[in-house]
């Protein structure tokens, strides 16, 4: 059984979809590995440590590939860099399937089966596979270090001979994995921190934090996540309320980290221009849901603007690939633990479960075909 690990192609994608520690393992379960040439430079892994923990390296992806079981990457390949895999080989990575149906179909047509991590059932079983969780909680620490970075004055009070410095007020709007992980970081640096959200459960959690929770409460507020522990959709009447109670807390702000999301659909603008311009110069937003439309209004996706009243609001992309080695070190692990539910631990070869929830809710491709339900239509 061979497992080929492909260097990423875009830019902007600075993580790897293993580390030396996952190669070791993967050898252990009777797989050999063959890794790209260079795939893990940007996460601080050189080729000779995948060597050293048994890899085979390749200079390219078509030998990377050659003959591979099972092929794994951070973004999707492109249909030509997975070429020459074994029919039937499984590609795993973080497919982005819905904006993408064609290029699925392209992979479909190199008859692989290709998984969609992302997709994974958040499930107890399925935890550590969780690509979502373990990337926003990354994204969620990082956007605060990006904040610290870009304002200008200290997070934490400090009083010294020469005056006292007062502590930086920060306010998370969205409080899932990244949002919760914003408020422990914050609170870490000493900010006074407040959060909001629509959903009812945050309130306990935000509170558990050492943090103010701060929302609309009403009778739609405690409708508002689904059964699947996601936030609906909230109507415009709830969405004005919030405005109203939101504006006069954000002028009062240092720092507005903004994550909130939707599954499905455009990320809620939470802050509007009016809002930005009623911020004390000097004062900073990160935009986490920027990929998304942003909840900022005047976010830009990959850029940190500053607006007239000196308000600087961050749109980094990929957040977690700013902290390359971390976000592929679990990452990595994530895929780890899927590739063995797919291995047969006696034939050491791939043997994936067709009727297993993961294997369902995950696989994309499947003999030349999509195999997806959401996508059965476009096949
Ligand atoms: P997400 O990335 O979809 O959304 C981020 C946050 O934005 C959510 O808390 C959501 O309620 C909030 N939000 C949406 N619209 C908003 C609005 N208009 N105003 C303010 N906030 C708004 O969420 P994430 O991080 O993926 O978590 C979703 C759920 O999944 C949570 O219930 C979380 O506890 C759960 N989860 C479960 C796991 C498990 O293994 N069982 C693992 C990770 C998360």
């Amino acid at each position: 059984m061979r497992i080929a690990v492909l260097a990423e192609t875009d830019p902007d994608e600075s993580r790897v979809a293993a580390t030396a520690e996952t190669v070791k393992k993967y050898i252990g379960l009777g797989a050999e590995v063959a890794v790209e040439a260079g795939a893990g430079e940007r996460s601080g892994i050189a080729d000779e440590d995948y060597a050293q923990a048994g890899a085979k390296i390749e200079p390219e992806a078509a030998s990377t590939v050659r003959d591979a079981d099972i092929v794994l990457r951070v973004r999707r390949p492109l249909a030509s860099e997975i070429a020459g895999a074994k029919q039937g080989a499984a590609v795993i990575a973080i497919m982005d399937p819905y904006d993408y149906v064609s290029e699925l179909q392209s992979l479909a047509a190199e008859g692989v089966c290709a998984f969609g991590m992302e997709l994974m059932p958040r499930i107890t079983r399925a935890q550590a596979m969780d690509v979502l969780s373990s990337q926003a909680n990354l994204a969620g620490y990082r956007a605060v270090i990006d904040a610290a970075a870009e304002y200008g004055r200290a997070i934490p009070m400090m009083t010294t001979a020469a005056g006292t410095i007062p502590p930086a007020k920060i306010f998370i709007m969205g409080v899932g994995v990244a949002g919760l992980q914003a408020i422990a970081t914050a609170r870490r640096l000493g900010a006074i921190v407040t959060a909001t959200d629509v959903r009812p459960a945050t309130k306990e959690q935000v509170l558990s934090l050492g943090a103010k929770f701060i929302a609309v409460e009403d009778e739609e507020f405690k409708q508002a996540e689904t059964a699947a522990g996601y936030a609906k959709e909230m109507s415009p009447e709830y969405k004005a309320k919030q405005a109203a109670l939101t504006a006069s807390h954000i002028a009062a702000q240092d720092i507005v980290i903004t994550t909130a999301l939707i599954p499905g659909r455009p990320a809620p603008v939470l802050i509007t221009a009016d809002m930005v311009h009623s911020m004390r110069p000097g004062s900073v937003i990160v935009d986490l849901a920027v990929e998304r439309g942003g909840n900022c209004e005047l976010a830009e996706p990959g850029k940190t603007i500053v607006t007239e009243n000196w308000v600087k609001i961050v749109g980094h992309l990929n957040l977690a690939g700013r902290l390359a080695a971390s976000a592929s070190a679990l990452y990595a692990k994530n895929l780890l633990e899927f590739v063995e539910t797919l291995i047969d631990p006696q034939s050491h070869s791939l043997a994936i479960k067709w009727d297993d929830e993961l294997v369902k809710a995950t696989l994309l491709t499947k003999e030349s075909a999509l195999a997806h339900p959401s996508f059965q239509a476009a096949s």
